[in-house]
């Protein structure tokens, strides 16, 4: 297990490790999560409990975290769609031509974009699948409390994160925090960020390690 460094006592200086730790894995095509179909699966499971709610009007969907954009290609019945990630992605523009609604990537923090051009805005789902984990602690609940404050009433959440711990411990060998997560503590974090839980399900990921995936609607 990898050692805590000075960057991980500093959210800020966290970022800027995190950043090029992820830059490093799409650069050097190590980014093993980009073919998971977990995440994919999450995205549609997702879709579906909106629906199931809302009658089946489009959604505006949210996706921090959104890597490569992938999710897009598995939805449908969307109103608009904006992606947001600390890495800018090649396949960004492809998919902005190619699709009818309003796709929109944002290359950027997802912290610092809520609290400044995000502000105000407000989506009929948002996905977090994968990127939540990673953040450094004391930003956790204020990173829950802009996703709540991003959803429209009724809005659905849907987060992927580690169910156990990384075999390298919580940190890895990139200098990435891999946090993971029991039932309650997710059924609190979610709670205290102004949500109610719908659910947590087992999603097994493509490595084999176990994962949860929560849905929890904005009250
Ligand atoms: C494990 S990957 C998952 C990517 C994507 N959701 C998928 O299914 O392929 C996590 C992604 O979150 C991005 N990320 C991490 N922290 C972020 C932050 N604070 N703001 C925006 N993006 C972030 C990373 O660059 C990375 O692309």
């Amino acid at each position: 297990m990898m050692k805590k460094a000075l960057y991980h006592e500093d959210s800020g200086l966290y970022l800027e490790k995190m950043r090029m730790a992820f830059q490093e894995h799409y650069e050097q095509r190590t980014d093993m999560w980009s073919t998971d179909p977990s995440l994919t699966d999450a995205a549609v499971m997702s879709l579906k409990a909106w629906r199931s709610r809302e009658k089946n009007a489009l959604a505006s969907v949210l996706d921090i975290g959104c890597g490569n954009g992938r999710a897009l290609e598995h939805l449908s019945g969307l109103s608009a769609y904006v992606g947001i990630d600390l890495y800018e992605h090649e396949e960004w523009e492809g998919l902005q031509k190619r699709e009818t609604v309003p796709v929109h990537f944002v290359h950027q923090d997802f912290m610092s974009w809520s609290m400044d051009q995000g502000r105000g805005m407000q989506f009929d789902l948002i996905l977090d699948h994968g990127c939540f984990h990673h953040q450094h602690p004391d930003d956790h609940e204020r990173y829950l409390k802009q996703v709540s404050s991003l959803l429209h009433e009724g809005g659905v959440f849907s987060l992927v994160v580690w169910g156990e711990e990384w075999k390298t411990g919580l940190i890895g060998e990139d200098g990435r925090f891999h946090f993971s997560f029991s039932d309650s503590q997710l059924g609190e974090k979610i709670c205290t960020s102004g949500l109610e839980l719908v659910s947590i399900s087992p999603l097994q990921a493509k490595a084999g390690i176990s994962q949860h995936h929560v849905i929890a609607v904005k009250i």
